[in-house]
């Protein structure tokens, strides 16, 4: 796979697919910008190189149509400010008047386009709007590593039809640091697993069986496991076509030798409601109109003495309701149990950046990926569209 640094960009238009799918408040102002500012090595590089510089990402689920709400005008206005440049947000993607704005452009000039998924060719990879978009630039460059697992046609089926084209930094540094925590990983390797759906995870998991040592799993899809050792866990989540399957996956892990670790206690209550009473029990002893909604302190110490001796953490998925402050010091301890480790560790995307990033601990973290589906498809062993169309691969030895 050719990287964005062996090409030449001088005087040339240079299309650069980012993913800046940021979450915005009511009044549309962004409450996280990480994902811009983690693709401006990538943005200013092709500056630097005096490209003419054209940015396109989508932004939420439009389903093929305008919706004002989803328009990058955020972004552009955001992305002016850490660039400190103008930048101009197109009408559109395609189409007479962008390729009028392009025309016009100089070395240095940055455009970025509006949303792709108000098309709905996007999101059907359709060869025609790929067509169209390829031929808005001499260069392609993919640095969107949190929508590269989508078979879309920004991020695959443009890849085709360009000769030249590579990756950008961020897209590469997310696979270097996957690569490092699970292809050769130092030892012990282990893999942090929550989230409210043992189903969403369960490729995950059997895919990391041959890896790592340790798994510790949290947040309700604990819950399968726990009724497969025949637990009754009152009104908590749990996924009943799914029970036997767990209990073989956690059979299977104990036969290779690899640690693992479920959650002792619970705090529970009778509803999901942040107001709900609380109380703090064991496994055990969950009443039967009672839920488990976040694991207990004493889960909490067993996982985190389970992470001493850790020399590689790979993490993905809450421990509980962590939205909830009610349900949210699980996964706020599991935060500060991975920033104390001495381990390479590695946070997944999705939910789970969003609790490191509100801990304030991010820095104490050696990687947080920009991915959420992407990281669980590189957990899972599969390939990457995206990354395959420019013809580099993830797989594990
Ligand atoms: C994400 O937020 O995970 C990416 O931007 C991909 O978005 P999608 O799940 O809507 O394809």
């Amino acid at each position: 796979m050719k990287t964005i640094k062996s090409m030449n960009l001088e005087g040339k238009r240079v299309l650069v697919r980012v993913d800046v799918n940021v979450p915005l408040d009511d009044q549309q102002n962004i409450t996280d910008d990480t994902r811009i500012r983690e693709v401006l090595p990538t943005l200013k590089y092709v500056l630097d190189h005096r490209g003419k510089l054209i940015v396109m990402s989508h932004m939420g689920r439009p389903k093929g149509k305008v919706v004002e709400k989803l328009s990058l005008k955020p972004v552009a206005k955001r992305l002016g400010r850490l660039l400190q440049q103008d930048v101009t947000l197109a009408p559109d993607c395609i189409g007479p008047e962008v390729e009028k704005q392009i025309e016009a452009m100089k070395k240095g000039d940055v455009l970025l386009l509006e949303n792709l998924r108000f098309h709905g060719g996007e999101e059907k990879n359709d060869p025609e709007f790929a067509a169209a978009l390829a031929a808005l630039c001499d260069v392609f460059i993919n640095d969107a590593f949190a929508v590269s697992h989508r078979e879309h046609a920004s991020v695959s089926a443009i890849a085709a039809l360009k000769e030249d084209k590579g990756a950008g930094f961020l897209l590469i540094k997310e696979i270097t640091y996957f690569q490092e925590a699970m292809d050769k990983p130092k030892r012990p390797l282990v893999a942090i697993v929550g989230g409210a759906k043992v189903s969403s995870k369960f490729g995950a998991l059997e895919n990391m069986l041959s890896r790592v040592n340790k798994f510790i799993i949290g947040g309700a899809m604990a819950n399968t496991f726990l009724k497969s050792m025949g637990y009754s866990l009152g009104k908590s989540m749990v996924e009943d076509d799914l029970v036997e399957a767990a209990g073989r996956l956690r059979q299977r892990a104990l036969e290779e030798g690899i640690k693992f670790y479920l959650p002792v206690d619970a705090v529970v209550a009778q509803d999901l409601d942040p107001k709900a009473e609380t109380k703090i029990v064991p496994f055990q002893e969950i009443p039967d109109d009672w839920m488990a909604l976040d694991i207990g302190p004493a889960s909490s110490l067993l996982f985190d003495e389970a992470l001493y001796n850790a020399k590689t953490i790979v993490w993905n998925g809450p421990m509980g309701v962590f939205e909830m402050d009610a349900f949210s010091r699980g996964t706020l301890s599991m935060v500060y149990s991975v920033a104390d480790s001495y381990a390479l560790s590695i946070v997944g995307g999705g939910d789970t950046d969003v609790a490191v990033h509100s801990s304030g601990q991010k820095d104490r973290i050696s990687y947080i990926s920009t991915g959420g589906g992407a990281f669980l498809r590189l957990l899972e062993g599969k390939p990457l569209p995206g990354v395959e169309a420019l013809g580099g691969s993830v797989i594990l030895e």
